[in-house]
């Protein structure tokens, strides 16, 4: 009982570039998320309101975000607090997503608050943000797994989720951050999401680390999701998550739905013309299977 479509949130502008040392010049960062967009991805982040200080590659955040917007498409720009979402309203980008993780020990190590205080800081933001008409999306981190604490409660999970929504927001984007849950916990937390939330729009967010992503990703859909978090070319990871390898490759993933018969939209061939772009700025190889195809010819 698999859908006939999915949406694929195409985040290797942000999660996918963030944790590259060298700065990948703006302009090609342009270019990639132009011709990522040419490929056929309607919903994509672009980029991140964070300190520069912390992650110098979000540094040209408000450029990206005044140049890349599209009205035809999803333009989705995060936030981590309320100096963030400040920023943000400076532009005409018209979705935000904030972040949290789970885990109070690696909330601090990213966003050097409790989970308590990022939560009481976002309420009130994500509410004013639901009165200005934006849509608001919340990812939750080290919702498995956390590279300090182990592993996560589903309870623990469920509750922070409830948060959100009870705030406001429209979409929760659920993450394996570091890669490690099995696909029976990915059916089980995705299974009782969607029986919590049936007004919430909700996304898979897997990262690699362990090659598990894809069964993951099997997992979550035949828990009834429709919604994933994948990365061009594999690109990601978080630079306070020591372990969080890439995310799930946009084009292993759209290649497995395709051959399942679930339409994704996205043109493999101009999927690949757009991580060609940004190849010469990065300082890993790209090693999806599909990708390594298209190398080869
Ligand atoms: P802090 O040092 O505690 O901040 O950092 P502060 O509140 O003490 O302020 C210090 C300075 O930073 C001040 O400037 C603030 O204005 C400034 P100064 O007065 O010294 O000139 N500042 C900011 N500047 C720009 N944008 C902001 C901002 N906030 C404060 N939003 C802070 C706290 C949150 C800023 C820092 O910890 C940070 O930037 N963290 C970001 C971490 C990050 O980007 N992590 C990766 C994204 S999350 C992720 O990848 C997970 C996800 O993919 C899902 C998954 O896979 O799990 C979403
Ligand atoms: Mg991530």
């Amino acid at each position: 009982n698999l859908p006939k479509k999915v949406t694929i949130i195409e985040v290797g502008p942000r999660d996918g570039l963030q944790n590259e040392k060298l700065l990948v010049p703006t302009e090609i960062k342009k270019q990639f998320i132009s011709s990522l967009r040419s490929a056929g991805l309607q919903e994509m982040e672009l980029t991140s309101f964070v300190s520069p200080k912390w992650v110098p590659q979000m540094g040209d955040a408000a450029e990206i975000t005044t140049d890349c917007l599209d009205d035809k498409t999803r333009n989705i720009v995060l936030a981590p607090n309320r100096r963030g979402v400040d920023r943000i309203f400076s532009t005409d980008c018209q979705a935000v997503a904030v972040f949290v993780g789970v885990s109070n020990s690696f909330n601090l190590k990213n966003i050097n608050k409790s989970t308590g205080d990022s939560l009481a800081e976002l309420k009130p933001v994500i509410r004013e943000l639901k009165l200005n008409n934006y849509f608001v999306r919340a990812c939750i981190s080290t919702a498995f797994y956390c590279p300090y604490e182990g592993k996560i409660s589903p309870k623990d999970t469920l509750e922070l989720c409830h948060e959100f929504v009870h705030a406001g927001v429209d979409e929760l984007s659920v993450a394996d951050t570091i890669g490690m849950a099995a696909p029976n916990e990915s059916y089980s937390l995705f299974s009782q999401l969607k029986a919590e939330f049936p007004q919430t729009l909700l996304t898979a967010h897997f990262h690699d680390t362990r090659k598990l992503a894809l069964a993951n990703i099997l997992a979550a859909l035949q828990a009834g999701i429709d919604r994933f978090d994948t990365s061009a070319g594999g690109l990601g990871g978080c630079p306070f998550a020591p372990g969080a390898a890439g995310n799930a490759a946009t084009e292993d993933v759209v290649y497995m739905l395709e051959r399942m018969g679930i339409a994704t939209g996205v043109d493999l061939d101009k999927l690949m013309a757009a991580i060609d772009v940004v190849i010469p700025y990065l300082s890993r190889k790209i090693e999806t299977g599909y990708y390594r195809l298209h190398a080869q010819t």
